[in-house]
């Protein structure tokens, strides 16, 4: 069997008394779109978190393409190829669409010097970071400010800026948010394709996505994950249902 991208044991995270990671252990294999559900408060943000570096865990292991990156600040982990949705607090939102990811492309090719060169005249950047924008949809979009994108742009825009980055794994925290049906479903197909390229741990509160794009679904509740499996099994789970699925029906 393949060996998983993202290997999580144990996961443990306190918040003063509050478990709001108890015990989470957690694959995310090559090539699969592992979504992680589970209501409100039950603490997938801050699951995400630890695995993105800016929380730390209080203990358990955090293992990517063999490497313990438990320790690693978020700049290393991005480094080694874990790719996020960037919040859009971290957007600079007086720059255009087009030079927010030729930021990420400079940051990836790492060569600081081009700062002294006529920045968006660099094809070495603009280019990628133009395919990067074609990519998700928002290449006639390119040259307006973050500043004036609608929300939904913004989502969109975040995916670039992680694409351009050149991720090995994705982790994604709730993509689909303040998105319209249009932009949900232009997301879901979006997604679907990017599982060749990285495997996606997808947190997730649109079921119809969820169900349409996940290989495997694992549930979380207080902190714990009380269900892995296939989408027909997690459907299917009594203790799901009466924990999660059931509330919304
Ligand atoms: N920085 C923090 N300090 C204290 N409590 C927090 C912090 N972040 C999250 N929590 C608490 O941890 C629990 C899990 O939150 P969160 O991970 O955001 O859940 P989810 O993303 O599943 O809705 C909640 O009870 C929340 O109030
Ligand atoms: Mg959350």
């Amino acid at each position: 069997m393949a060996e998983p991208v993202l290997e999580i044991r144990d996961l443990k995270k306190t918040f003063g008394a509050l478990k709001a990671t108890d015990g989470v252990s957690l694959d995310l294999m090559p090539g699969e779109i592992h979504a992680l559900i589970g209501p409100n408060g039950a603490g997938k943000s801050t699951l995400i978190h630890q695995l993105s570096g800016s929380f730390r865990p209080d203990s358990g292991t955090i293992t990517f393409l063999g490497q313990d990156i438990a320790g690693l600040d978020m700049a290393a982990r991005a480094r080694l190829g874990l790719g996020r949705s960037f919040q859009i607090s971290s957007l600079a939102q007086e720059f255009s669409a087009l030079r927010n990811v030729m930021l990420a492309v400079q940051a990836r090719q790492g060569t600081s010097f081009r700062f002294f060169r006529p920045v968006m005249s660099d094809k070495s950047l603009t280019e990628p970071a133009m395919a990067m924008l074609k990519r998700v949809g928002l290449a006639e979009r390119a040259h307006v400010p973050a500043a004036e994108l609608s929300h939904g742009e913004r989502r969109q825009l975040e995916i670039a800026i992680a694409l351009a980055l050149g991720p090995k794994a994705f982790l994604f925290d709730e993509p689909m948010a303040g998105m319209g049906p249009e932009g949900s479903k232009a997301l879901t197909k979006f997604l679907d394709g990017l599982r060749q390229q990285a495997p996606i741990l997808l947190v997730e509160h649109d079921m119809d996505a969820v169900f349409a794009l996940a290989d495997r679904i694992s549930v979380l509740v207080y902190g714990r994950v009380i269900a892995t499996g296939t989408v027909d099994d997690i459907r299917n789970d009594p203790e799901v249902r009466r924990a999660y699925l059931g509330e919304a029906a």
